[in-house]
C-alpha cells in the first residue's frame, strides 16, 4: 500500500486562504498558521494552487518564473519556513505544476522562442477561454499557439529542450520536500502538429480532436513520472485531464503515467443527481478497478458544493461530504467546504478576477445584453463564486487588509457545526480502518447509495423519505432509528453499521 491511499487532500486556494500580513491575498505566512486548523480537522495532505511568480492573468497559472515564490504569497525563506511546519503537523503537501504553457512574460518566450508552438497562420482552433488559440506576434512574424488566454503560452512538447526544463523544475521542488504534484491540463501538452481544423458536434461546440490526447503525450507524460519516481520513489502524481471522457481520463491512470487523475463527471455535474452520482461510482470501478479514483464536489474551477449541489440545504452538503470521505478513492476536499461556505455573489463587475467570467461579461454585452444581464452571466460563468476569502470556524478573518476579491458570502452563521461534521467524519475515517477495502457491495436502491467496505455498511439517503435497512449490526457513525432489526435513515443522511460479523 502507499501513502497517499490512505490520505485526505485539502485543495488550499492560495490567494483566498489566509493572509497572514494584512495585503489582502493568502500567502505562506498564513497557511503556516493555520496549519494547526487543518490538523484538527483531519486532513494529511495539501494540494496548493500555483504560487510562482505570475502575471496573474488567470490567477497564478500563468508562470512566469517556476523556481520562485511570487511576492504576494511571500519568499522562498517562507516557503520553507511552511514546508518545515507542515511535515510537523504531520501533512504531505503537493503541488500544482503548470507545464502545458507558461506565461507571455517568462524569460523563454524571448529567449527561447523554439519553446513555444507557432504557425504562418490560425487554423479553427479555439481556447478555452474563448476566441482564436493563435496570436500574431511581430517579433517572430508568426501566431504563437495558447490553449487558454494569449498570456499563456503554449510549450512545445516535441522539443527535448523544454523535457529537460521541465526536470530540472520537478527535480528542484522535489528537493524542496514536496510530496507530489497536481499536474495541470497535463493531456493537452502535445498537438497535432500538420493542425488539422478541429471538427464541431451538433451543438456548434467544438470538438478538441487535435489539441488534446494526441498519440505522444502518453510518452511524454510517461518520461515526466519516470523522472520524478526516479528522484522520489513515494511521489504522488495527480493529473488533471481535460476530458470528460472517463475511460479517456483513466487511461492516464497507471503505473507508468499518474497515480490518479481528476474525474469531473463525478466532482463538477452541475446539479444533484443521485443516479448520476452512483452511476458514475460504478463506472469508475469499471473503468479502472485496480486503481484508486478521485472524490470531490468542489475545486477552483466551479461552483461550491453548497450552492451548485446541496442548494444551501446543509443535510445535503453534509451528505455529499459522508459520501466524498467513505467511498472508495482519494477525497479532495476543497477549501472552504468544511464550513459550509456558498458561492461568492458579485454586485459589479470590478468586483471579480477570473479571466473567465470577465470574457463572458464583455461578450455578452457585445451581444447586446444590459450590463445588469452581463453581470448576471459573469455570476454564472466565473469561478471566482468559488475563491471568495476563506471563512473561518473560529470567526476570524481570512484577512486584516481589503482582500484581493470582492463580492459577498452569505454562508450562515453555523460554519462550527459543519466543520465538527468533517472532523468527527475523517476521525471515524482514520480510526475504522477502511480506506484500502474494495467495495463488497454498491448498490442505490430508492435513492440510497449503500456499499459494504470491509466490515462496514455504509448508507448515503439522498431520498426525500425514511429509508429502512434490515441489517444486524451497530450503528457506528450517524444516527439512525433503530428498530428490531431495522435502521431507519433519515432524508439526506449518511449513517455507518458495523455489520455483525
Ligand atoms: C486548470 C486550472 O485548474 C484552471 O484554473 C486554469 O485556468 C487552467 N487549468 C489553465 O491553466
Amino acid at each position: 500500500m502507499r501513502w497517499f491511499e490512505k490520505s485526505v487532500f485539502y485543495e488550499v486556494y492560495m490567494k483566498s486562504f489566509c493572509d497572514g500580513n494584512a495585503d489582502g491575498f493568502g500567502d505562506f505566512i498564513g497557511l503556516k498558521e493555520r496549519l494547526p486548523y487543518l490538523r484538527e480537522l483531519g486532513v494529511t495532505g495539501l494540494w496548493l494552487t500555483p504560487f510562482y511568480p505570475s502575471m496573474q492573468v488567470d490567477n497564478g497559472y500563468d508562470v512566469s518564473d517556476y523556481m520562485n515564490v511570487d511576492p504576494i504569497y511571500g519568499t522562498m525563506a517562507d516557503f520553507r519556513d511552511f514546508m518545515t511546519a507542515a511535515k510537523q503537523n504531520g501533512m504531505a503537501v503537493i503541488i500544482d505544476i503548470v507545464l502545458n504553457h507558461t506565461a507571455i512574460n517568462h524569460s523563454w518566450f524571448k529567449a527561447h522562442p523554439e519553446y513555444y508552438v507557432w504557425k504562418e497562420a490560425p487554423n479553427n482552433w479555439e481556447s478555452f477561454f474563448g476566441g482564436s488559440a493563435f496570436t500574431y506576434s511581430a517579433e517572430q512574424n508568426a501566431y504563437y499557439y495558447h490553449s487558454f488566454a494569449k498570456e499563456q503560452v503554449d510549450l512545445n512538447w516535441t522539443k527535448p529542450a523544454v523535457m529537460q526544463e521541465a526536470k530540472q523544475i520537478l527535480q528542484f521542488w522535489l528537493e524542496e520536500g514536496v510530496a507530489g504534484f497536481r499536474f495541470d491540463v497535463i493531456n493537452n501538452l502535445t498537438v497535432d502538429t500538420t493542425f488539422p481544423d478541429n471538427p464541431f458536434d451538433e451543438l456548434g461546440e467544438m470538438i478538441h480532436k487535435f489539441d488534446r490526447n494526441q498519440p505522444g503525450v502518453q510518452a511524454v507524460i510517461a518520461e515526466l513520472a519516470s523522472f520524478c519516481r526516479a528522484c522520489k520513489p513515494d511521489v504522488f502524481l495527480v493529473g488533471e485531464i481535460s476530458s470528460d471522457d472517463l475511460n479517456e481520463i483513466a487511461s492516464y491512470s497507471r503505473n507508468d503515467l499518474l497515480d490518479v487523475t481528476f474525474n469531473f463527471n463525478f466532482g463538477s455535474i452541475e446539479k444533484l443527481a443521485v443516479t448520476k452520482i452512483f452511476d458514475e461510482l460504478v463506472r469508475m470501478e469499471e473503468v479502472i478497478p485496480e486503481r484508486l479514483p478521485t472524490l470531490f464536489f468542489g475545486s477552483h474551477d466551479m461552483g461550491r458544493l453548497m450552492s451548485r449541489l446541496a442548494n444551501e440545504n446543509r443535510s445535503v452538503a453534509k451528505l455529499l461530504a459522508f459520501l466524498m470521505l467513505t467511498a472508495r478513492g482519494i477525497p479532495f476536499i476543497y477549501n472552504g467546504e468544511e464550513v459550509g461556505m456558498r458561492n461568492q455573489v458579485f454586485g459589479a463587475i470590478h468586483e471579480l478576477r477570473d479571466i473567465q467570467g470577465m470574457q463572458a461579461y464583455h461578450l455578452a454585452l457585445q451581444d447586446g445584453a444590459s450590463e445588469q444581464s452581463a453581470l448576471e452571466v459573469a455570476n454564472q460563468k466565473t469561478r471566482d463564486v468559488g475563491r471568495g476569502p476563506m471563512l473561518f470556524a473560529d470567526g476570524k478573518s481570512f484577512s486584516e487588509g481589503k482582500p484581493w476579491i470582492l463580492g459577498r458570502n452569505e454562508t450562515d452563521l453555523d460554519k462550527l457545526e459543519m466543520f465538527r461534521y468533517y472532523k468527527r467524519l475523517l476521525e471515524f475515517r482514520g480510526q475504522a480502518g477502511f480506506q484500502t477495502e474494495a467495495y463488497k457491495k454498491l448498490v442505490l436502491e430508492e435513492d440510497a447509495i449503500q456499499y459494504v467496505r470491509g466490515r462496514y455498511l455504509f448508507v448515503a439517503n439522498f431520498g426525500e423519505t425514511d429509508f429502512s435497512i434490515k441489517k444486524s449490526g451497530k450503528l457506528a457513525f450517524g444516527e439512525a432509528m433503530q428498530s428490531e432489526n431495522y435502521f431507519i435513515v433519515s432524508p439526506f443522511s449518511g449513517v455507518v453499521i458495523e455489520l455483525e460479523a
